[in-house]
């Protein structure tokens, strides 16, 4: 800022108190405090009148100089233009209501000017609270008068009953651009947090299902997106890896493979496995006596059943890990069976802590009463002394916040467990584990996948759909489409084999993830290869079109890019730029937002708005021009740089997802 500039600043906060102090005695006098004469009174409104105006002089100097400033403005690069506005409109709530100590402070996007803080009529009711009278409309205009200098602001205008309007100045959306193209797509500042999350966990011996493959994208780009953040993330596959099913297993496999120990088991197919084992365990009793013997050995850690218990498990990890390796999914595997001895202590903690409460046979321990758990007790010891479910949770927990030091924990899962989740999370404070005050703690739940027919997604047989075979089919699906399009004419051999997995899984992840989590959701392999609309195929396109922009201007423009990222000055005259560049610019708001509850369809409804308005913009501004002989004949750097911004936004976003872009289509 210019020294006359602040200066400036100054005498206005001078005269501003001067004028405030005139108002006061004005009304004093009018309320009939006499103690000035009239001729003080006529004296002071003169004053006051005259003050007023000089003020009103000062402001326009001010916002004169302030659009002459050559400098730049005071904040730089990419922030979170909401939290600033915030932060602005804060400070001048406090400034012209420091009566008020529980001001709320509301400012949003708004499709009439870029933003809008609409705070006066809340304002106005506390006011009345107060015995003061007022209107929202007033309220505003004191809101305004104490905004502070700022340099995203450009103008302020006051609509409707007392919203007030917020311009953003285009050098700082200039200025933002620049910085997305020489400093990179930067994610908002936060505090560094360690953040466990859990996602995935599918059963061992039991099938990998839709449910998993929900869990699975979303938690993954949960956890990427958190990792973009900068904070430390423990990403942990909680498979179900203990328990009952696991002595049956275990006695199948003793009778069948009786050298199991020195030779590994042809057990590929798990699944016939485990129902051969279940047909005995249901109808012959002397085999279910020793299921249940062999869980009581394994739990005691016993050698055999130990050694059987890793020849199942490594079968299940690895069908689980082709899945994850097709997906590109980074997962640690941690399940059940990690926190037997952890179950043991954390029950004698909860005993001494009077926590349990016997319960024909079993032993429950309900949750805090002023919180909502759902109404339901979490069984802690089962009848005849066995963990559950429930104590597994209870040890996840502790587990994470005190050998894991989390400050934040999040658990992936289909809907239908959101009770569980909610008992787990009131007990553990109950218990003292967790405070909440410190600790945050989600579960994100997902709706059910159906079929195309609505109902529980099955294969024509009626047989659960494999996971395996699910993604083969994407595969499948997507070489057929590209082959339609006569990509084989564009791209060669290795170039199509890379774009037929990126669309098929990323088609698979993009319909997952672009639908409000909490509903179901109908898988369907035609609607997500559909090339118009809110769909991978739509973004991956229209990615690679806008990158192509740049690379088709040849090899010697694409290595002057650099240079003139730095020295460019863009020009957003036209609408559709300013339109479009406002939008790039939003990017830190949009991950602000996702992070307050977790709903990463609203990363690819932001996409989705990038990629529209960007076709809004190509169509109206040409960034190359060519004569009729299709020479160039000029080029808009500037433009040309905006699609720069705009597929470099539009690639975070992509890896924020797990989607793989294209470099040709
Ligand atoms: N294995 C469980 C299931 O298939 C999911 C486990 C989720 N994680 C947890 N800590 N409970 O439903």
């Amino acid at each position: 800022m210019t020294d006359q500039l602040s200066k400036e600043q100054q005498r206005l906060a001078e005269l501003e108190s001067e004028i405030s102090k005139f108002e006061e005695a004005i009304t004093n006098i009018r309320q009939g405090d006499f103690s000035e004469t009239s001729d003080e009174l006529n004296r002071a409104m003169t004053e006051n009148t005259k003050l007023k105006f000089r003020l009103e002089i000062l402001n326009k100097a001010i916002s004169n100089e302030r659009k002459s400033l050559k400098t730049a403005p005071q904040v730089s690069g990419m922030i979170s233009i909401v939290s600033h506005l915030k932060d602005v409109f804060q400070q001048a709530i406090v400034a012209a209501f420091p009566e008020l100590n529980n001001a709320p402070c509301v400012v949003t996007e708004s499709p009439k000017a870029d933003y809008q803080c609409s705070s006066s009529m809340a304002i106005c009711q506390l006011l009345k609270e107060k015995q003061i009278k007022t209107s929202p409309m007033e309220v505003a205009k004191k809101i305004i008068e104490k905004i502070p200098y700022s340099s995203l602001i450009d103008k302020t205008e006051i609509s409707g009953p007392g919203f007030i309007n917020i311009f953003l100045s285009k050098d700082y959306v200039k200025q933002a651009i620049h910085s997305i193209l020489n400093d990179g797509v930067k994610p908002p500042q936060t505090e560094k947090k360690r953040i466990v999350i859990d996602f995935s966990s599918p059963n061992v011996a039991k099938e990998m299902h839709v449910g998993h493959l929900r869990s699975t994208i979303i938690g993954d780009s949960i956890a990427r997106l958190l990792e973009f953040m900068g904070h430390d993330v423990l990403r942990i596959n909680h498979v179900g890896d203990w328990g009952t099913q696991f002595g049956m297993l275990i006695a199948h496999l003793e009778d069948r493979f009786p050298d199991f120990v020195n030779v590994s088991p042809p057990i590929a197919d798990l699944q016939s496995f485990y129902k051969e084992s279940k047909k005995r365990f249901d109808e012959d009793e002397e085999f279910k006596k020793r299921a249940y013997d062999r869980v009581v050995k394994l739990q005691s850690g016993e050698s055999n059943s130990t050694k059987a218990w890793q020849l199942i498990c490594d079968v299940s990890r690895r069908e689980f890990q082709k899945i994850y390796d097709s997906l590109d999914i980074k997962i640690v595997e941690r399940g059940e069976s990690f926190y037997q001895s952890r179950m043991e202590k954390l029950v004698k903690e909860l005993e001494t802590k009077g926590l349990l409460e016997a319960d024909d046979g079993r032993f429950i321990m309900w949750g805090d009463k002023n919180d909502d758990f759902g109404g339901i007790p979490l069984t802690i010891i089962k009848t005849g002394g066995g963990f559950t479910y429930d104590t597994s949770d209870m040890a996840t927990i502790k587990q994470r916040i005190e050998e894991e030091k989390a400050d934040w924990l999040i658990y992936i899962t289909d809907a239908g467990q959101a009770t569980h989740f909610k008992a787990i999370f009131s007990c553990a404070k109950r218990a003292g584990i967790l405070d909440s005050s410190k600790i945050r703690v989600d579960h994100v739940g997902f709706g059910v996948v159906l079929g195309e027919d609505g109902k529980k997604f099955k294969t024509r047989s009626g047989d659960t759909v494999k996971l395996a075979e699910l993604l083969d089919e994407g595969l499948k699906r997507s070489i057929a489409k590209l082959m339609e399009k006569e990509r084989d004419k564009i791209l060669n051999e290795e170039e199509m084999k890379e774009a037929q997995k990126n669309v098929a899984y990323g088609c698979i992840k993009y319909a997952d993830l672009s639908k409000n989590c909490k509903n179901e959701y109908v898988f369907s392999f035609d609607k997500m290869l559909e090339d118009k609309g809110n769909t991978a195929v739509y973004l991956l396109y229209a990615n690679t079109r806008i990158c192509s922009i740049a690379r088709n201007l040849g090899e010697e423009f694409l290595k002057s890019l650099p240079k003139l990222k730095k020295e460019t000055s863009i020009e957003l005259e036209h609408v559709k730029e300013l339109k479009l560049a406002k939008v790039l610019i939003q990017f830190p708001d949009i991950i602000d937002r996702i992070l307050r509850d977790l709903t990463i369809n609203t990363l690819c409804e932001y996409l989705y708005q990038i990629a529209t308005t960007f076709t809004e913009f190509y169509d109206v501004c040409y960034c190359i021009e060519k004569n009729k002989q299709g020479e160039i004949v000029k080029i808009n750097t500037s433009r040309i740089l905006l699609c720069e911004a705009a597929t470099a936004v539009m690639s975070e976003c992509f890896k924020i997802l797990g989607l793989k872009t294209l470099q040709k289509i």
